[in-house]
């Protein structure tokens, strides 16, 4: 599908964007080890939580969506073997990994030809040193084998920084004996721990690592999924840069290992405010409203990274609105996302007549830059098509998304939610 977008005047109202994608995954996996029903409200339409789903159902675990749209899991009988699909979801694949080794299933992971492409050893190294049986494919993607009788605890300090790698650790740790440890190279989200913590699970964590004790129970939860701070940043940075915006974003989470996006569009001078705040399940939420300003260029390097990896695409496109020079570094994972995330986005820039520099580990831009409208592809990665949507408000003419249906991966009904709020 062709989606065509024309300069947009300026984008102001209200809006509630779905379900925290991340958490979402999150909510179903842990429901289906824990003591007890776990029920899950706000499970967000994404393709890639609907992934999880299905192949935690093909593990022989009761996912049901209950009369009032909430979902329930039930421990299931779980099978020896299963084959799952888990579709364009890296979380799905990474994090089910974790599971099946701990519970012994031998289990073939597969997926569609983009997470095919995506790398699988680094989650099964760590756990071939728990004890596991892992393959994968000659390049060490999918499909991937997973056989396990019995894991031991390790400490597993990750290369990179990934909450995937950390989380199938953790998972697979609930299952070891004694204790398992992941010690980060830089924090990255933390959404695992957190609800571990509130499903009575002992943890324990100190500075960059964290410590799960294995076979121990864990209690079934209610829990709330916030909006998705991935899904509002869209919104939030074109509230930014389309002049004379206001949007405020309802209820969405912000939990500070998720708001580099925030953090740095305040850097670039976009004026936030937050109302509203609350805290459920130990994920905080907040209001979230935003206006336009007049943007300058920031270094995007370090540390931060992490916290918003998954709006590099939305921030390069909110950097060539911006007064001066936009660097990211250290950000060389984009690579490894649902397309190559820094190749990508380069190209479709430079197709809008973007100034722009592609580095091994980031991108430069200079900015501002007055965007001509052109034919842009998504490469069927969600986050570039709606990164480039918003790309498409501020370019002169017409910008035509290409396959802009990957949005259905994270945000089915963003251009919905955008068209709402153009004026
Ligand atoms: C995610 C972790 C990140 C992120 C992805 C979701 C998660 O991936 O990019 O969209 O839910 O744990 P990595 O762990 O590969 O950095």
């Amino acid at each position: 599908m062709n989606r065509r977008m024309t300069r947009a005047g300026t984008i102001s109202g209200t809006v509630r964007v779905p379900g925290d994608k991340s958490i979402a995954h999150r909510a179903l996996i842990l429901g289906s080890v824990a003591r007890g029903e776990q029920i899950v409200e706000g499970l967000p339409l994404a393709a890639d939580v609907a992934s999880t789903a299905s192949c935690l159902r093909s593990l022989g675990c009761a996912v049901t969506e209950m009369a009032d749209g909430r979902v329930r899991i039930s421990p299931g009988s779980w099978k020896h073997t299963a084959t799952i699909d888990a579709g364009n979801s890296g979380t799905t694949a990474r994090l089910l990994a974790g599971l099946v080794a701990g519970l012994g299933i031998d289990c073939t992971i597969d997926g569609d030809a983009s997470l095919r492409r995506r790398p699988m050893e680094r989650i099964a190294a760590p756990l071939r040193l728990m004890g596991a049986e892992v393959t994968t494919a000659a390049d060490g993607c999918l499909p991937m084998r997973i056989r396990a009788d019995g894991l031991d605890g390790i400490v597993y300090h990750p290369p990179m920084a990934s909450a995937q790698v950390k989380s199938a650790v953790l998972l697979a740790g609930l299952s070891a004996s004694g204790d398992t440890t992941v010690v980060e190279i830089a924090p990255t989200r933390d959404h695992t721990e957190l609800m571990l913590g509130a499903m009575g699970a002992p943890l324990s964590r100190h500075a960059n690592s964290v410590t799960v004790t294995g076979r121990s129970p864990l209690d079934a939860l209610t829990v709330a999924v916030p909006g998705d701070i991935s899904s509002a940043a869209f919104f939030m940075a074109a509230a930014a840069i389309c002049p004379g915006s206001e949007v405020r974003v309802e209820s969405a989470g912000i939990n500070p290992t998720r708001i580099g996006v925030l953090r740095v569009l305040q850097e670039m001078g976009a004026e936030i405010a937050m109302e509203n705040r609350t805290t459920s399940g130990g994920e905080p939420t907040a209001d979230i409203i935003v206006r336009s300003s007049s943007l300058e260029g920031v270094v995007i390097d370090g540390a931060i990274i992490p916290s918003l990896i998954d709006e590099l695409p939305l921030l390069a496109v909110t950097a060539t609105q911006a007064r001066g020079t936009t660097v990211v570094r250290g950000a060389g994972e984009l690579r490894h996302k649902e397309s190559d995330r820094i190749g990508c986005m380069v190209e479709n820039l430079s197709r809008l007549g973007a100034e722009v520099e592609e580095l091994d580990d980031g991108f430069i831009i200079r900015g501002p830059c007055a965007l001509r409208g052109a034919a842009v592809d998504s490469f069927g990665d969600h986050r570039i098509a709606m990164a480039m949507a918003v790309a498409g408000l501020v370019a002169e003419g017409t910008t035509t998304v290409e396959k802009a249906e990957a949005v259905d991966i994270s945000y089915p009904e963003f251009f919905r939610d955008l068209d709402r709020l153009l004026r």
